[in-house]
């Protein structure tokens, strides 16, 4: 009687153990289930380790953790599909843009999305991430559910410490000597402030392509950006005190109802398409309807709030600079009443800028200053399609025809072939 009973409690005891180690991954797996049988496209839920598997494009998880304790997932592909010869180095790190993450680079799929075609161009690619999306949500000592620190940040934390510290893990990792980088919008930004704020950085990096290049954002044409961005400006001190740090999630009450109503292939193509051109601006044809269907998965994928506030100042002045806590807290923190600027003249990196005609977000105005404050621009390249776009870099099925031969014309200047390590 008494083994018998100290056999089912142990039993129990066991199996209350592996349900809670398993929770998660079950979990998990219904919510998968559930929402393939609620029409979801498969892709949308799939991670960056999966997703490229799934196209035949293995890859790996690299953990790495900056200076001031964040912990990020980034991601490299080992091997295009497509490429035959040798691999060349250095290494090519690609950063996305404001609430997106490393999946940007695949969400319009292996024929367009910029992850595949540079992997199959041969080139060792790395996709990073930065503090504050769903791939860099983890901290040494600071937790993100319940420790405001975590979310004290904006593009000046991103840039002075996540950026070095992924290049860093990468030089490391591959013993190179630098690499080549290639910014999207925000991942741009960080690049100058980098530069700006952490002197030697640059000269990591052999060449610079910035897609959309941000800095100032002081003409940006997107109405329903600056709307957004000023309702976090305006709720700030509202949205502090009632304790909400992070902004737009994935998994959060936004970005799961876009999922939600964008699943549906007609949705998608009407609704959310007109969505997405608010956001920025119309170029008919450009992403793929089943594109759209998969990036809302991976979109918006979470900042800090405070970061969307810095974004909103910056589109309120006429120059890229440092976060404005009032010219009282200013003059404590800066020495000045107003905030001081980052330093563009520090981007000795040669440049490459691609822009285009039709961004609303990061539009021509804006462009045209970055380069003329950039010291060493090898050339500023607008793309043909007089519609191209902010969020076609990403979503476009055009990137191949449109910006990747630019992209390919610097990245192999830069340059050489290596088959050490593969
Ligand atoms: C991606 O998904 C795979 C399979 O579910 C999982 O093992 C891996 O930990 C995930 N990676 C990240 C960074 O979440
Ligand atoms: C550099 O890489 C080696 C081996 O890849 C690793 O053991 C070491 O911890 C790395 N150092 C840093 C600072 O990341
Ligand atoms: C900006 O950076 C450049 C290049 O490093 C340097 O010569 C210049 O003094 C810096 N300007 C300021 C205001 O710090």
């Amino acid at each position: 009687m008494f083994s018998k009973g100290i056999f089912v409690v142990t039993l129990f005891i066991l199996y209350k153990i592996t349900l809670n180690n398993a929770n998660k991954e079950i979990q998990k797996y219904i919510d998968r289930k559930f929402k393939l049988h609620q029409g979801y496209p498969l892709d949308s839920l799939l991670n960056f380790t999966e997703l490229t598997a799934k196209y035949g494009y293995p890859s790996e998880e690299h953990t790495v953790v900056t200076e001031d304790g964040y912990i990020l997932t980034i991601f490299r592909i080992i091997r295009g599909k497509k490429c035959q010869g040798p691999i060349r180095s250095p290494p090519v790190l690609l950063m996305h843009g404001l609430l997106m993450s490393s999946d940007a680079w695949l969400d319009s799929g292996p024929e367009s999305g910029l992850a595949y075609l540079l992997s199959d161009a041969c080139y060792d690619l790395w996709a990073g991430n930065t503090r504050g999306n769903y791939y860099g949500k983890r901290h040494r000592t600071l937790n993100p559910e319940t420790d405001i620190d975590f979310w004290q940040f904006t593009v000046n934390e991103i840039g002075s410490f996540d950026m070095p510290a992924v290049i860093d893990y990468i030089l490391n990792y591959t013993s190179s000597e630098n690499i080549n980088y290639i910014g999207y919008s925000q991942g741009a930004s960080t690049y100058f402030i980098m530069c700006s704020e952490r002197k030697g950085y640059c000269d990591k990096v052999q060449v610079l392509i910035g897609l959309g290049p941000d800095s100032r954002n002081t003409y940006t044409k997107s109405i329903f950006s600056r709307l957004v961005a000023k309702a976090y400006q305006d709720l700030y001190p509202t949205l502090t005190e009632v304790g909400f740090y992070e902004a737009l999630p994935l998994g959060g009450i936004v970005q799961q109802t876009i999922a939600f109503f964008c699943r549906d292939f007609v949705i998608a193509d009407t609704f959310c398409r007109a969505l997405l051109s608010m956001f920025d601006s119309p170029h008919p044809g450009s992403a793929e309807t089943q594109t759209i269907r998969v990036l809302v998965g991976h979109f918006p994928a979470g900042t800090s709030v405070k970061n969307m506030v810095w974004y909103s100042q910056s589109l309120n002045v006429d120059d890229f600079q440092h976060f404005d806590y009032g010219t009282r807290a200013n003059m404590e923190l800066y020495g000045s009443l107003k905030p001081p600027a980052f330093n563009l003249s520090a981007t000795t990196t040669p440049t490459v800028v691609i822009s285009g005609k039709n961004d609303f977000l990061v539009v021509p105005a804006d462009q045209e200053w970055l380069t003329s404050h950039l010291p060493n621009v090898l050339e500023h390249y607008i793309v043909e399609d007089s519609l191209w776009n902010h969020l076609d870099i990403a979503y476009s099925k055009l990137t191949g025809k449109d910006i990747l031969p630019k992209i390919l014309e610097y990245l192999s200047k830069y340059s050489y072939e290596t088959d050490v390590g593969f």
